[in-house]
């Protein structure tokens, strides 16, 4: 092999060794031209003493130089020239005519179909080596130049091939990407649209959750500029934040099955309405019976107390301030309160003939809630929003740079005593971006100042 510089890449050639094929029948003609070459070792000999098969031997042989005899059984050489022209393998190859004698006329038919050179056998061995070598080295060289113009053309197309395939690969990224934006601007929208409809639906928590996110995200972005213990070794990566972004948006999305009246609870007897004036109606009601009977028994001129009557009224008017003060969110119910409730419940009064008592079991257990407006069972289905939350969550196929968005978004409950809920996590089973929402949860709760539960 050789080496040739085209323009920026070397290209290695085929080394060829001289192959010279004799056709001629005269077998002595074929060992006088073998013996003048068998001293040139990078030449390599053949003889082919039947024209007939002097296509074949091209074909297998592959000769660099043809020396050609005219007189042959079968072929006239000259024929044999033409078929050499016409063949596509041996087309271009040289080729020398040996002749028996020197005819002008004959070499002139000779080179006009094609053939190179013309000798007079027997040659001189210096002449006929020379002709061999000069005729052999520029078909090698023809070879060799179709050979390097073939590989550079490969190369070419190798280097146009992968610039395209670059090419292609890039639009492709620029489309994913394009693409992925575009997904990640319409999860981002779809997910605010849903938080926000559930923030909305209490007129308490409007703005709640962006609220958490905001500060979520500055408690994050703190920890990566900290370099003190013990969050210096902690630095959250972009798809870490983005993943503390996401889940502060949807920590409370479970909420969006929870009642509306029990979101918005700011007193005990709240449901759709406050029942407190309902139990006010009832009491105004109660006295206008009382003041009736009264007035009926006077006309009956049966004997009647009115210092009894007003005595009765009194306690009323104290019973339902009483039932207001227990009504308020802020009001710590004892247990004289709640066995005074239950006093008052048990009174009765009649209406049409029909028994009534003063409050129904539900406004005394809704009156009797120790602290905080929320019964138990109204406590626990507030609680269940962050196992929803999870439940919901999990359903989403995340990709895997956000996997734990339900893990860190349900989690937002979980105390470090283990008292939280909904899984009762405890110390280092909180992971840190769970943290972070929970502290900006509770700071959120905190500083709103539109809460049910707090003072105007
Ligand atoms: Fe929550
Ligand atoms: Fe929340």
């Amino acid at each position: 092999m050789n080496d040739l510089d085209l323009s920026n890449s070397r290209i290695s050639l085929t080394d060829h060794t001289i192959n010279v094929l004799l056709v001629d029948d005269q077998k002595l003609i074929g060992t006088s031209v073998g013996k003048m070459l068998e001293t040139e070792k990078d030449i390599e000999f053949c003889h082919c003493l039947d024209a007939r098969r002097a296509i074949h031997m091209v074909n297998k042989f592959q000769p660099t130089v043809i020396l050609q005899d005219l007189v042959m059984p079968h072929f006239d050489g000259l024929t044999l020239v033409r078929l050499y022209r016409m063949n596509a393998l041996a087309r271009h190859i040289p080729l020398i005519v040996l002749s028996g004698k020197e005819d002008a006329k004959i070499k002139a038919q000779a080179f006009s179909l094609g053939a190179n050179d013309y000798i007079v056998k027997l040659p001189d061995k210096l002449e006929l080596i020379a002709r061999v070598r000069y005729h052999s080295q520029s078909y090698i060289s023809r070879l060799q130049r179709d050979e390097a113009f073939r590989k550079a053309q490969i190369e070419t197309e190798k280097r146009e091939r992968e610039a395209a395939a670059r090419n292609a690969e890039k639009i492709k990224s620029e489309m994913l990407a394009r693409e992925t934006k575009g997904q990640k601007q319409f999860i981002d929208a779809f997910i605010k649209s849903i938080v926000t409809a559930i923030d909305e639906k209490s007129p308490y928590t409007g703005g709640h959750v962006k609220r958490v996110v905001n500060i979520a995200i500055m408690i994050a972005a703190a920890i990566n500029k900290c370099q003190e213990a013990p969050f210096d070794h902690i630095q959250f990566s972009d798809d870490e934040l983005e993943e503390i972004r996401l889940a502060a948006w949807m920590h409370d999305v479970g909420k969006i099955t929870i009642p509306e009246y029990i979101i918005n609870k700011a007193t005990r007897l709240e449901a759709i309405g406050d029942r407190i004036h309902l139990i006010e109606t009832r009491f105004k009601l109660i006295e206008k019976c009382w003041a009736l009977a009264h007035e009926k028994s006077k006309n009956d001129n049966n004997l009647t107390d009115n210092d009894c009557l007003n005595q009765k009224i009194a306690e009323l008017h104290d019973d339902i301030a009483f039932l207001k003060l227990c009504n308020l969110p802020d009001r710590f119910i004892t247990e004289q309160d709640a066995i005074r409730i239950r006093k008052i419940s048990e009174k009765t009064f009649d209406l049409d003939g029909i028994r009534h008592s003063f409050l129904s079991e539900d406004e005394v257990h809704n009156l009797s809630i120790q602290k905080g407006t929320l019964s138990m069972s109204e406590r626990k289905t507030i609680q269940n929003h962050a196992e929803l939350t999870l439940k919901l969550l999990n359903k989403l196929p995340f990709p895997n740079h956000l996997s734990r968005v339900p893990e860190i978004a349900s989690g937002h409950h979980e105390t470090l005593d283990g008292k939280g809920y909904p899984q009762g996590l405890a110390g280092n089973q909180i992971p840190i971006q769970t943290r972070i929402i929970t502290i900006a949860d509770i700071f959120e709760a905190l500083t709103a100042r539109d809460r049910p539960y707090k003072n105007q």
